[in-house]
């Protein structure tokens, strides 16, 4: 009901009388006076005057399910989404999910994490309402040992997606690190269940940096919000990130994986640099000097051999 609420204030310019709206919600308005108390505490500013009744005047900056699906016009991402306020981590939730065989799109939204992890385990710093912090379940028919090829599609999808919402250019840095003039604005992390030739699901998990302030950035890392120099729309740039999520999926369920490699080669700050890579204990030292088609990073050393690695952290050598 408060989406219908919110959607029939925004539709009318200036106040609306409450005998008005709950004649045609079809409500008391009693009822409509108590969700319009709970929209104002979940942040909707909604001025109450007697005898003119009730009008918009400003959204919340919260991620809330029905302002999320509202002209999402997704075929399967985003159509159900769990949103919380406040969770350990969408990626422990989501992985819940899917062994309770969520369907594929499910997505798994916090306004804060208390205990956000990224890749290698580390922490994942996730203040409240300043960034995007989700976790996608995806159910795609392919060999687990392709599946970190998903990782480079969703990294593509975000760039995308950040150009179109927010018109910044950002680069990947391999696997799936989201840059902006070499610092960290976001990550991306992928868990799996699966059997020796078949992927049950997985979980992409996607945080981002949107509205925080440098100050409370650490040094290597970035905001959107710091580099344009305005606060960012999260709603609008998360239905960005589900859209080209969405549709460079299906193209790739269609046509192969070619597309999107391609579009991330031109992404890459990683290919071609000098890079030494810690893979598990060893450290391997070479130039960068393509992605495979299952999306592990070929490095060729000083004499000429080339190593492939599947995970590691990379270190761009000056
Ligand atoms: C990285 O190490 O760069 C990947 C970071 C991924 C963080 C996101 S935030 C949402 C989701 N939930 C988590 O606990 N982690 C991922």
């Amino acid at each position: 009901m408060q989406e219908k609420i919110v959607d029939f204030l925004k539709k009318k310019q200036g106040y609306v009388s409450g005998d008005h709206i709950s004649h045609r919600l079809g409500i008391t308005r009693q009822a409509l006076w108590k969700h319009i108390q709970e929209l104002k505490d979940n942040g909707y500013d909604i001025a109450a005057v007697p005898h003119l009744g009730y009008r918009l005047i400003g959204l919340p900056d919260r991620l809330f399910t029905f302002e999320v699906t509202r002209d999402l016009n997704t075929q399967f991402i985003g159509k159900r989404i769990h949103y919380f306020d406040s969770l350990a981590s969408t990626m422990d939730m989501a992985m819940q999910l899917g062994m309770k065989k969520a369907p594929e799109g499910t997505l798994v939204l916090a306004e804060y994490q208390t205990r956000g992890w990224g890749r290698l385990g580390r922490n994942w710093s996730s203040p409240r309402y300043k960034g995007i912090y989700l976790s996608l379940i995806l159910r795609p028919k392919m060999l687990p040992e392709r599946a970190s090829i998903l990782t480079l599609l969703c990294a593509v999808s975000i760039c995308e997606a950040i150009k179109a919402a927010c018109g910044l250019d950002t680069q990947i840095k391999w696997p799936n690190d989201i840059l902006i003039d070499n610092k960290k604005l976001g990550g991306i992390l992928t868990e799996l269940t699966a059997s020796t030739d078949e992927i049950k699901f997985m979980a992409v998990g996607v945080g981002l940096n949107i509205n925080n302030d440098k100050k409370s950035l650490v040094p290597q890392a970035t905001s959107l919000k710091e580099k344009k120099g305005e606060v960012i729309n999260r709603v609008h740039l998360l239905q960005e990130i589900l859209r080209r999520i969405e549709s460079n999926y299906l193209l790739f369920q269609k046509k192969g994986a070619d597309f999107f490699i391609e579009k991330w080669r031109k992404q890459s700050i990683t290919l071609g640099k000098r890079i030494k890579v810690q893979c598990h204990k060893k450290i391997i030292e070479g130039v960068a000097q393509d992605i495979d088609t299952d999306g592990g990073l070929l490095i060729r050393n000083d004499s000429g051999v080339i190593q492939k690695i599947m995970a590691g952290d990379v270190i761009h050598c000056r």
